[in-house]
């Protein structure tokens, strides 16, 4: 049977995707094996020993250690420090984690990319989207409270990728309509989400991503119990826009909304 080329040819390509996903997960391959059975079995029985386990490769766990950019949770390093200096100056806005893996993920998307984040805080979220970015991916970045600006200066200011702004959301935005675009916009403060959206939308570049969350529930103290009826008119507003895909993560952590730029 093994001098059947075609099953031959079957059998490489299994031993193709094995050292494929063994090189994702970290396994190495203890020896470079034959896929022909050396009991002289048929090919089924080489089939059938990789199903069984028989045949997997083995485990090299020191090499499943996080990249040094991660903890042990792969959380950016720099965020177990920012959630203490956050806690410190009592600022209780920061992103929660499972936007910040979005965060991190659309970064990603955007290799030699343009970002932007409306709404430093105490760059919580900046912490995530770089974690996500390339070398060649730059961020902007901005906030009017000085505070919570040195916090994320403090963590981030040596990173040339990103760059600081202390401004008001609003004449930032103003001053930039027509300017280059950007192909993330995270738009984490008032300008640029409830009030400017038309300024921060049209800085998004085709195939590139507005977001926006909280739309569920709020960081505690950061808006008056009669805020539900703006997330609703935010939201309606949004899902109405022609000229983009929605992505409606509404329900999930803390409420959120992608649009994408068609
Ligand atoms: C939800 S927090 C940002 C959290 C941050 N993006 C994160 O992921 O941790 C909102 C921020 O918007 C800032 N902010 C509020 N009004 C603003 C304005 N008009 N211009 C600039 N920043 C503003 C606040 O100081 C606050 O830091």
């Amino acid at each position: 049977m093994n001098g059947v080329s075609g099953v031959t040819g079957f059998a490489d390509g299994l031993g193709d995707a094995r050292r494929a996903v063994s090189a994702y997960f970290g396994f190495h391959e203890p020896e470079q094996r034959s896929t022909r059975d050396p009991e002289g079995g048929d090919l089924l029985d080489d089939i059938g020993d990789t199903v069984h386990g028989a045949d997997l490769p083995v485990l090299d766990r020191t090499r499943r250690t996080a990249p040094p950019e991660t903890d042990a949770f792969d959380r950016p390093a720099a965020l177990a420090a920012i959630e203490a200096d956050t806690e410190a100056i009592g600022f209780t806005m920061a992103c929660e984690e499972p936007v910040g893996r979005l965060l991190r993920a659309l970064a990603a998307a955007k290799p030699g990319g343009r970002l932007l984040e409306l709404g430093t805080g105490t760059g919580a979220g900046t912490a995530w989207l770089l974690a996500g970015m390339d070398g060649q991916t730059t961020l902007d970045t901005l906030d009017h409270d000085p505070e919570a600006l040195a916090v994320a200066r403090r963590h981030h200011g040596g990173d040339p990728r990103v760059t600081i702004h202390e401004a008001d959301g609003g004449s930032w935005l103003a001053d930039r309509v027509g300017a280059p675009g950007y192909d993330l916009v995270f738009a984490d403060t008032w300008p640029g989400k409830y009030t400017h959206r038309d300024e921060a939308l049209s800085l998004v570049r085709r195939g590139g991503f507005y977001v926006v969350d909280d739309l569920d529930r709020q960081p505690e103290g950061a808006v008056p119990d009669d805020h539900r009826s703006a997330v609703d008119a935010l939201v309606a507003d949004l899902e109405s826009r022609t000229g983009w895909a929605v992505l409606p993560l509404l329900g999930w952590s803390c409420g959120v909304l992608v649009l994408v730029r068609t």
